[in-house]
């Protein structure tokens, strides 16, 4: 098959399009930086062409800063690639979005759920893949704050799961057809921040502090109650935090041997 992949430059973006090559389709990658397929979501330059001739699209773009700069990427840039994709007869289109977005008070988190509700109104066949947060994403938040010594920690139940994990979920569904509904995938452990935060520090071997941080109000309240995991995914990662961090720092030391 002919598959565009929006974002295909990104953290998961990449894994999907090179999984996808791996199993014998033709990929184009698309993004700002894109060498080959130069697209821009808030403007829309670039989409007719970089679509025409394509089955499947998979959104995996990102939009960064506040939730109106977010929203501008994910939402308005959702409208203008179900737009390109009706205009030259893309069949599926497939989402990936948060799992509980609807369920947390934050702004980006409400800039996905609307996202995906551009995604049902349109009128391209779709399917939205939610996910919970990557383990790459809260790995390099740790490492992020560490760099001052201190690393606060909310109290916040997830279920993390590998970003690969999660891109061979979104590559099975660009291969099927489209469900019109969503499916979940997790990983394997529901487990909270403060212990997440332990594990990175033991298994890293960095010293910083790790400092409580409370989470006043309703975003606090749905994410110490766990809106952002689910009890029964359609699919669950079998690679928790733990063995992922250590699979990375094995990966790093043979690097670093080269
Ligand atoms: N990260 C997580 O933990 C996580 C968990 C669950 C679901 N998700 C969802 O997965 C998706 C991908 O997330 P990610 O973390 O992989 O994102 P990411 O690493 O930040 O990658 C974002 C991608 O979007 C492209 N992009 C950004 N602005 C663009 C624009 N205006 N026009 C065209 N392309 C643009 C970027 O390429 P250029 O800069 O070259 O344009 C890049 O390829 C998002 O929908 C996110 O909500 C993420």
């Amino acid at each position: 098959m002919d598959i565009a992949i929006a974002g295909g430059t990104g953290t998961l973006g990449s894994r999907v399009a090179e999984e996808l090559r791996t199993r014998g389709h033709r990929v184009r990658v698309l993004s700002r930086r894109s060498p080959e397929y130069p697209v821009d979501l808030t403007t829309g330059e670039g989409l007719i062409d970089a679509l025409a001739g394509c089955d499947v699209l998979v959104d995996a773009a990102n939009g960064h800063g506040t939730a109106k700069g977010a929203a501008r990427t994910l939402v308005d840039g959702s409208r203008r690639l179900l737009a390109a994709a009706r205009a030259v007869g893309v069949q599926h289109h497939v989402c990936v979005s948060i799992v509980g977005c609807d369920m947390v008070p934050m702004g980006y988190m409400q800039v996905k759920a609307e996202q995906e509700w551009v995604v049902r109104e349109g009128r391209v066949p779709w399917t939205i893949v939610r996910a919970t947060q990557f383990h790459e994403l809260l790995a390099s938040a740790l490492a992020s704050a560490a760099k001052w010594g201190v690393v606060p920690v909310p109290r916040a139940r997830l279920r993390t799961v590998a970003c690969m994990e999660a891109a061979w979920v979104v590559a099975d569904v660009a291969e099927g057809v489209p469900h019109r509904g969503r499916i979940e995938v997790c990983g394997p452990e529901d487990t909270d921040v403060r212990e997440m935060a332990r594990v990175w520090r033991n298994v890293t071997g960095r010293k910083a502090v790790l400092m409580p941080m409370p989470l006043p109000g309703r975003m606090g309240q749905a994410l110490r109650a766990g809106a952002l995991t689910v009890e029964r995914p359609d699919v669950r990662g079998t690679m928790s935090f733990g063995e992922w961090l250590r699979t990375e720092q094995v990966w790093a030391s043979v690097a670093g041997l080269r």
